[in-house]
């Protein structure tokens, strides 16, 4: 089998979570550590479909993701980092892409139809919004990626990119486009510290990659946890309970989990979770505050990804005019 080429990446809304490391940062870590080849992209254009009246928020999220990227071990020279808005090979790409697409086909998209929900635009859809899935396949394409790990939710994403990759080589003729597949991780989510729905910003129930050792207790102390433990000799509820849905991802001492599980009071599992989080947080804050203090650096590594991305995205959109006689 031929060696993948991934392509993955995050909108910039914000720095990344503990949540974003369980779904996906650590399995990029993996890919990386598989020799594949491995480009993230920082969809700031993407971010902008429903953020662009704060552009500035946009532009300083890119800085703040790429150091979650950095601190995790995400390493330049083996992962290619590009930012979305500075590969004008993209956008050359949706727009052909866009007479590919129907209106109606766009409209049916099952993520855009409950982001359109979510964020209640009704009967004021940006149309850069109700089109990114065609600009998401251009992300996807111009590298000629094979694969796209995502969670469920961007699935429909990569159906929506296969239809257009099909109908573009079927009508020019030729197998310019690669057909992508999706690999879904096993573990694809984590609940937030409400314990009530996945971890996310919007939420307010995350826990930070970029959080203090302090931030992080105050957290855990919040958590939800089990309303009818209320003393030490009630039996504890495993189930449904968030400290325990967590040292089952964290903490490395398996054994002494199951044992704690037989009953103890949430005090004691909340002071050893706060101590798990905070010694596995440790070497990625102390990482990411090395990246942080050094913008420039961060930056230039960015720059210089996104230039090997050009070079690669300007071979496809070479290709892509030739198929389409828009050489003169
Ligand atoms: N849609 C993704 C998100 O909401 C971000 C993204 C943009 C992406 N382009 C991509 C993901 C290409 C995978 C492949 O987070």
């Amino acid at each position: 089998m031929m060696k993948p080429v991934i392509l993955t990446g995050d909108r910039p809304s914000g720095p990344l979570h503990l949540g974003h490391y369980v779904g996906s940062l650590a399995n990029r870590v993996h890919y990386q550590q598989q020799g594949w080849t491995q480009y993230i992209i920082i969809a700031d254009v993407q971010a902008l479909t429903d953020n662009y009246e704060h552009p500035h928020k946009v532009h300083d999220n890119v800085f703040e993701v790429a150091c979650d990227y950095l601190a995790v071990g995400l390493d330049p020279a083996q992962t290619t980092f590009f930012i979305q808005s500075q590969v004008p090979e993209i956008a050359d790409l949706t727009i052909y892409y866009l007479n590919l697409v129907t209106v109606n086909r766009l409209r049916r998209n099952p993520t855009v139809k409950t982001e359109i929900e979510q964020k209640g635009f009704r009967d004021s859809i940006p149309a850069g919004f109700f089109v990114y899935p065609v600009s998401q396949a251009a992300d996807i394409t111009c590298v000629k990626a094979t694969t796209v790990p995502v969670g469920e939710d961007q699935l429909p994403m990569i159906e929506q990119t296969n239809e257009i990759v099909r109908t573009f080589n079927r009508i020019y003729k030729k197998e310019v486009l690669t057909e992508v597949r999706a690999i879904v991780p096993e573990v694809s989510r984590l609940v937030g510290i409400d314990g009530k729905t996945k971890m996310s910003k919007s939420l307010g129930n995350a826990i930070y990659l970029s959080d203090s050792a302090d931030v992080v207790a105050q957290k855990v102390k919040s958590m939800y946890t089990d309303p009818s433990h209320i003393k030490v000799s009630d039996p504890g509820q495993v189930e449904g309970n968030t400290v325990f849905t967590y040292l089952d991802v964290f903490d490395t001492r398996k054994d002494e989990v199951v044992e704690l599980k037989g009953g103890l009071g949430d005090m004691v599992l909340k002071k050893r979770l706060t101590e798990v989080l905070n010694n596995f947080l440790d070497p990625i804050r102390t990482r990411r505050a090395v990246f942080y203090n050094d913008k420039a650096s961060v930056m230039e590594i960015l720059k210089k990804g996104t230039l090997v991305t050009r070079e690669v995205a300007a071979n496809t959109v070479q290709e892509v005019k030739d198929v389409m006689y828009l050489n003169y």
